[in-house]
């Protein structure tokens, strides 16, 4: 688990300066991560209109309250960077609430908080590195203390229900989440690669399809005069007369 930790890590620090290379790259990440941050912040809130327990409700709370505040935050930086960048149509997706909580239980909703918010610690950790000394650093590790936070209490949760014995359904309710993670990237390159299709196959129709056209326009009209052609000055003012004129 370690070893694949820091191999994450690794990854992420190598892949920051080619994801982050220019304003416009960074504000269309930070666009994703502001959407992001709001379907968590919907799904959290939910939760806590959902659950009876008082502890978690109040938790789920300050949770849902946080991710929206960082998403508000990711947005404002998205349009300092660059203006008039948008939320791509794959991750715009993100913003949506899955309602988790009401399909899962609260035991695995506790496990996808504590395995997501691990990931946010180990990406915020990279991007407040690599942004150090500047303002995008500063609010990476503004952020990064409350996803240190949702990390420890979804942590303490999970530890809280092994000591009541429960160790064997929190090890099956992890294995589902990191199963079911699986799934949600699987889809979601897959809506990525559908964007890129589709983007490519209306290239190749500008680039073929509508000169073919023009060029079958220009050929019939030097041909004998068929086939379509601009319509000539109307006069619908006999029409009209003949139209008034009493039978
Ligand atoms: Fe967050
Ligand atoms: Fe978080």
């Amino acid at each position: 688990m370690f070893a694949t930790t820091q191999r994450s890590d690794f990854m992420l620090r190598l892949a920051a300066p080619v994801a982050w290379r220019n304003p416009a790259k960074v504000a269309a990440k930070l666009r994703g991560f502001a959407a992001t941050e709001l379907g968590s912040a919907r799904d959290m809130l939910l939760a806590a209109e959902q659950t009876s327990n008082p502890k978690l409700r109040r938790l789920f709370l300050r949770h849902g309250l946080d991710e929206h505040r960082h998403s508000k935050m990711f947005d404002a930086a998205a349009k300092r960077a660059s203006v008039g960048v948008r939320v791509r149509a794959y991750e715009a997706i993100h913003a949506e609430p899955q309602n988790l909580l009401e399909r899962w239980g609260e035991m695995r909703f506790v496990a996808f908080v504590h395995i997501s918010e691990s990931k946010a610690v180990a990406q915020f950790s990279v991007l407040s590195s690599h942004f150090a000394g500047t303002d995008l650093g500063a609010l990476f590790d503004e952020i990064l203390r409350d996803e240190q936070f949702h990390c420890r209490y979804s942590e303490h949760l999970l530890d809280q229900w092994r000591a009541e014995g429960r160790g064997r359904e929190v090890d099956q309710a992890m294995a589902a989440v990191k199963r079911s993670l699986l799934w949600m990237a699987w889809r979601r390159s897959g809506r990525r690669i559908g964007d890129l299709l589709v983007t490519a196959l209306m290239l190749v129709l500008y680039t073929t399809v509508v000169p073919l056209f023009a060029l079958i326009a220009r050929v019939a009209e030097r041909g004998d005069g068929s086939g379509w052609r601009p319509a000539g000055p109307s006069d619908n003012s006999a029409c009209l007369e003949d139209a008034r004129r009493p039978l």
